[in-house]
């Protein structure tokens, strides 16, 4: 087997071919992975059933994987905590529904703004890797969008502008979004306000792109409805139809992104009686994007 691909959009986004990830990569195949990677940012691999072993086997390829067991059960309320694997499921330990109105998947429902991982940690998330493991027959999409391919378009005395603008990126402001009384105050104290970069380039290719989202909440040194509004601009900039893309899961897709460039955001699905299983690795970064 050698590893294909083709384009899901004009500017990026790829389906890869040619890889048995249970089975396991090449070195030669994992280089070829993560050149896709840093140029088009999400990858789709179909039909691939994977255990958590395997799963982290591939991920560790990238790099290190991110785990902050304590953090992750008390405030992310994550039922893989203490592993490298976030579980991202409606079911509870017996396999039975959890309601909608339930305080997890309330919490969870967070995941439904557009975002990047792991913002508001001092070092973000750079890849996340999300296997469907039981996904519902219809809704519960995945959706994508290319800061990257935005920041192309976007005007030229706003990119000199936002050159060197930090923005602090706040779990507890994104969460209050959803419900100001969905963290307590110990749970805030777990994760501090971060800076964040408003402008990165990918390493590898220099190519520039915006990186905002969700928990992005003001911008340093700016009045905070100013920097807000600005952050908003920004995010809702990225998130037009040209620069976005969704994935339809089937059961065994496997999709990896580039958190560095893209947002992403979870659409609802009938919560109540439908089940949803994904299981998320997350390759964490190389040093905080900001002083
Ligand atoms: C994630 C996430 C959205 C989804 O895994 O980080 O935001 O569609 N997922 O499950
Ligand atoms: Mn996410």
């Amino acid at each position: 087997m050698s590893v294909t691909f083709r384009q899901l959009t004009t500017s990026f986004g790829a389906e890869v071919s040619g890889v048995d990830i249970a089975v396991g990569v090449s070195d030669a195949d994992i280089s070829r992975i993560v050149a896709l990677f840093n140029a088009y940012s999400v990858l789709v691999f179909r039909g691939q059933p994977m255990t958590d072993a395997q799963q982290i086997r591939f991920s560790q390829r990238f790099a290190e994987l991110g785990d902050f067991p304590g953090l992750e059960k008390t405030v992310v309320q994550n039922p893989g905590a203490g592993t490298p694997i976030a579980v991202l499921s409606n079911l509870d330990q017996h396999g039975a529904i959890i309601l909608p109105t339930d305080e997890r998947m309330v919490f969870n429902s967070g995941n439904e703004m557009w975002h990047t991982d792991s913002s508001f940690k001092r070092v973000p998330a750079t890849a996340s890797m999300l296997s469907g493991r039981d996904v519902p027959p219809s809704g519960g999409d995945t959706q994508f969008a290319s800061q990257r391919a935005a920041y192309v378009d976007l005007d030229e005395e706003l990119k000199r502008r936002i050159a060197d603008y930090v923005a602090i990126h706040d779990f507890a402001y994104s969460r209050s979004l959803i419900d100001p009384s969905v963290m307590t105050e110990e749970q805030k104290r777990e994760t501090p306000p971060v800076p964040q970069a408003v402008v990165r380039a990918n390493p590898v290719n220099g190519r520039k792109n915006i990186y905002t989202g969700a928990h992005a909440s003001h911008i340093r040194g700016l009045p905070l409805e100013e920097g807000r509004a600005l952050i908003g601009r920004l995010t809702r900039f990225s998130v037009q139809a040209a620069y976005t893309h969704t994935h339809q899961w089937q059961p065994q897709d496997f999709v990896i992104w580039d958190n560095r460039c893209c947002l992403h955001r979870g659409r609802p699905w009938d919560k109540a009686t439908s089940a949803r299983v994904m299981h998320r690795t997350t390759v964490t970064g190389i040093g905080p994007t900001a002083e």
